[in-house]
């Protein structure tokens, strides 16, 4: 039995298979709204045969985008161009995910190909927040430190942003708690150093993810399903850590999240990263055996084959696959071709279908 193409299901969500298009910032949007190239990269993907897409990194307030040029979901003017990319994409089987997001002291940066760091205030850019107000190096903005106004502001924008959500069709929100941007620079001691009830112990450092899924929750339904990306490591001395990932995974598994994206770093520049194939898997499989949560299993994993090897052996329950899916946004329906699985072809698309080698070695 190939495990890669076994449903899953997430409440009242049945993913079809365990690939998954992991969120990836496209940099082409204008005041946060979604366009043409949003609907044929998404809808291609969805084409392609992936279980669940989840949208890029979507802003819940303008000063939370990473760049100029990100998706939000700030206001309700945003939601109509969503409604028709998500409707495209659940007419082919696959479920519309959105990755609702703030990039904390992060944002206000220039896109990889319009330059590097800061965006300046005169050209587009904006004062940014974060925790405390330690920016992340040299070439990026000193954050404002969020006052306690701030932080109930931020935990409505994910609300308001949650509710939008819903509208646009989405049927899974996965909250970006990783990578360096502020729901993780407030785990981290690293980049969080307030002594208020939301700096200091662990307790107090996972205080703002904790509200910010319960807020979520409210809005979204019992139905839909939550999931959160963590940077499950800094892989830095007295950064946030994979004990204390599993400790947040276990809380958060009570408090309505169903599944956890593992992946790492993003908080400290030049961390010393062991990339590799697969890197990452381990914390999955980590999380999943001391918690009993769901996981997702995300980095360098570019074949078939390990993606397999990943569901099968429990390492996961997910595969999220990023540049891979650049690269080929077909990559689900050769993967069930390699492994040997028969899975529906686009009607569209069925006359160029490779077909199986016959035991008598016909096609
Ligand atoms: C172009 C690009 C944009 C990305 N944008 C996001 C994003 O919006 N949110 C996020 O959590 N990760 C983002 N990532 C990271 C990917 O989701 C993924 O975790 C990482 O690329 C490792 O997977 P891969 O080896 O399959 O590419 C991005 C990666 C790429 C290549």
């Amino acid at each position: 039995m190939v495990k890669l193409f076994e449903p899953l299901a997430l409440r009242g969500v049945v993913l079809k298979n365990r690939i998954v298009v992991s969120p990836m910032c496209q940099y082409s949007a204008e005041d946060g709204f979604a366009n043409d190239w949003h609907l044929v990269h998404l809808g291609s993907r969805a084409v392609g045969g992936a279980s669940l897409i989840i949208q890029e990194a979507t802003a819940v307030s303008p000063e939370g985008r990473i760049s100029p040029e990100d998706l939000g979901i700030w206001k309700d003017e945003h939601v109509p161009m969503l409604q028709r990319i998500n409707a495209f994409i659940a007419a082919q089987g696959s479920v519309p995910g959105v990755q609702l997001a703030h990039a904390g002291r992060k944002a206000s940066t220039y896109r990889p190909w319009s330059g590097e760091g800061m965006v300046p205030e005169s050209d587009g850019g904006w004062p940014v927040v974060g925790p405390s107000d330690t920016a992340f190096n040299d070439n990026y903005p000193v954050p404002t430190a969020l006052d306690a106004a701030g932080i109930q502001k931020v935990i409505a924008d994910f609300r308001a942003a949650a509710q939008r959500a819903l509208t646009a069709g989405f049927k899974l929100i996965e909250l970006h708690a990783a990578h360096g941007y502020l729901l993780h620079e407030f785990l981290s001691p690293l980049s969080n150093q307030r002594t208020d009830a939301y700096g200091g112990s662990f307790e107090n450092r996972v205080r703002l993810l904790l509200e910010v899924v319960a807020a979520t929750r409210e809005v979204w339904p019992e139905d839909l399903p939550l999931i959160v990306r963590l940077s499950v490591t800094d892989w830095t001395e007295g950064g946030w850590n994979a004990d204390e990932s599993v400790q947040l995974s276990a809380l958060l598994k009570t408090r309505g999240v169903d599944l956890i994206d593992c992946s790492t770093g993003g908080n400290v520049p030049k961390a010393p990263i062991p990339v590799g194939p697969g890197y990452q898997v381990q914390f999955a499989e980590r999380i999943k055996e001391e918690t009993g949560m769901l996981t997702g299993a995300v980095g360098l994993i570019t074949t078939p084959a390990e993606a397999e090897t990943i569901v099968a052996s429990g390492q996961a329950d997910l595969v999220l696959l990023a540049r891979e899916f650049l690269r080929e946004p077909y990559f689900p329906l050769f993967a069930a071709q390699d492994l040997g699985v028969e899975v529906a072809w686009p009607a569209q698309y069925e006359r160029a279908k490779p077909r199986m080698v016959s035991a008598a070695g016909q096609r």
